[in-house]
């Protein structure tokens, strides 16, 4: 089984030399982020970091059509997501990883469904991330030691952070984080037919959650400090899902 890994957190430790998998970012549905790639050490995943190899590509200019598609055109049998989110339950610290079991939708304007007039298609999202891959990142989790609790993705528009108020509102919905960037990537993955999960790293109390204001750098080291955590998650759980049991 080979498992599509789209990250925009967390990935930069993953493996050294990697190989492309695709001659080119070019799709039909225009250019991918970057191309996807392989490491050495880890033969059964596939890499793609969706805000572009220098991290440039801002979260509501991502192309998820071309990433997504990409991806399974590179010969993924299923997608692992890794989220930066700041955290909304206010049970939730810097440096937490949440499995998120649903998710809600306050995009607009992405591109974001492959079905058109040639293409009719209403796929089921009742459950928008895969119960089985949720249940192997979850065992990985536990076989490293690692916390992972159940949450709802709230996803926003960005790129600006959310208002108190907004983040009030989304608790309210029900949300336990919020992101920018699972959707509309999580429903590109079923439409394609693509079991999908994430995992998220919790890198800030979302907006009006903590006493100061959001930066980015704090962001980053929160990232930084998470990296080989994130390693030894995906690693186990290549490893689990090549060897059930
Ligand atoms: N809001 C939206 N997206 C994010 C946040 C946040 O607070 N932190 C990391 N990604």
């Amino acid at each position: 089984m080979t498992i599509g890994i789209i990250g925009g957190t967390g990935l930069a430790t993953l493996g050294e030399r990697p190989t492309a998998v695709a001659d080119s970012a070019e799709t039909p549905f225009g250019l991918a982020s970057g191309l996807p790639r392989r490491f050495a050490e880890l033969p059964n995943a596939v890499f793609l970091n969706r805000h572009g190899d220098r991290h440039t590509v801002l979260p509501h200019l991502i192309n998820y059509r071309a990433n997504v598609w990409m991806m399974k055109n590179s010969g993924v049998d299923a997608i692992v997501a890794v989220f930066a989110v700041g955290g909304i339950a206010r049970s939730l610290a810097d440096g937490d990883f949440v499995l998120p079991d649903q998710l809600v939708d306050y995009t607009w304007g992405r591109a974001h469904t492959f079905a058109g007039t040639d293409n009719f298609l209403h796929v089921d999202f009742s459950e928008p991330f895969d119960a089985g891959l949720r249940q192997a990142l979850s065992r990985s989790a536990d076989r490293i030691g690692l916390d992972l609790c159940d949450g709802v993705y709230g996803c926003t528009q960005g790129p600006r952070f959310e208002t108190p108020a907004e983040i009030d509102r989304m608790e309210r919905d029900g949300c336990t984080v919020v992101g920018m960037t699972a959707m509309p990537e999580a429903a590109l993955a079923r439409e394609l037919d693509l079991p999908y999960a994430g995992i998220c790293l919790v890198v800030n109390p979302a907006a009006g959650r903590g006493l100061v204001s959001l930066e980015l750098a704090d962001m980053r080291k929160v990232v930084t400090d998470a990296e080989p955590t994130i390693r030894r998650l995906l690693v186990e759980f290549l490893q689990l899902v090549e060897q059930p049991g």
